[in-house]
């Protein structure tokens, strides 16, 4: 199975991915994740994009369409993949169409979660990510770490993101609705959106992605 994950920031998209990409099998690739592994790598990569991430913009398409491809190109993604955050603009999805036209294969689906806005602001506001690895995901009331500030997963230290703060979350919800939701409407006219409502629990929302999904091809 391909599919793109879409929604706001803190709509759960990191959170609903890991459980997807388990129950179908196949690999979870987030740019936001892979850029923020560079950051803490210290690579030019990470480097260039840091300032962007910071500010709530998009890092240009010559960094990140890139580096999805190389992901994409691993060995482990060769029967189907889970895209959380890219595309995030229609010269992303051009891309990637491209370049999944080139393999021969096509999106199975475009998975779009919708939340209220005052929702993700709480889910942001209340984020903590794991040091290690930044797709370690918990929240300080609606999903607590066994032990305040350490990750269940690895024991790593947990931190708010740099681009959690007010003033620049505000600026990727607008980023977002100016530059990435124009991607439903690209997707829409192939058929291939599944809209469903991110609120609820955890596992409800993962339920309820499992059922609109086409079945496993
Ligand atoms: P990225 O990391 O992709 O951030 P985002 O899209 O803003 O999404 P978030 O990670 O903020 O939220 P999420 O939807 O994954 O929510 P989560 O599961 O964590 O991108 C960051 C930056 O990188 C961008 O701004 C840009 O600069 C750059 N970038 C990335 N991709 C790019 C691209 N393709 N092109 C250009 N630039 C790119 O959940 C949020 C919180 O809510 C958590 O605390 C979680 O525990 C909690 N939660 C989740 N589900 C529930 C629930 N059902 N109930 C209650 N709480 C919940
Ligand atoms: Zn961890």
């Amino acid at each position: 199975m391909r599919i793109v994950l879409v929604g706001p920031p803190g709509a759960g998209k990191g959170t609903q991915a890991a459980y997807l990409a388990k129950n179908l099998a196949i690999p979870h690739i987030s740019t936001g994740d892979l850029f923020r592994a560079n950051i803490s790598q210290g690579t030019e990569l990470g480097l260039q994009a840091k300032s962007y991430m910071d500010a709530g913009q998009l890092v240009p398409d010559e960094v990140t369409i890139g580096m999805a491809r190389d992901r994409m190109n691993q060995p482990d993604a060769e029967n189907g993949f889970l895209l959380d955050g890219f595309p995030r603009n229609v010269a992303q999805a051009e891309a990637l169409d491209e370049a999944l036209e080139l393999d021969g294969v096509k999106l199975d689906a475009v998975l779009d979660l919708e939340v209220p806005e005052d929702e993700v602001v709480k889910r942001i506001a209340g984020r903590r990510i794991c040091r290690n690895d930044s797709s370690h995901v918990f929240h300080v009331t609606y999903s607590r770490p066994q032990q305040d500030g350490v990750c269940d997963v690895c024991g790593g230290e947990l931190y708010q993101r740099d681009d959690d703060s007010e003033e620049t979350v505000r600026k990727r919800l607008e980023v977002y609705h100016t530059q990435t939701e124009p991607i439903i409407d690209y997707y829409k006219a192939q058929g291939l959106v599944v809209t469903i409502s991110a609120l609820g629990k955890v596992a409800e929302v993962t339920g309820r992605a499992m059922d609109a999904l086409p079945a496993r091809s």
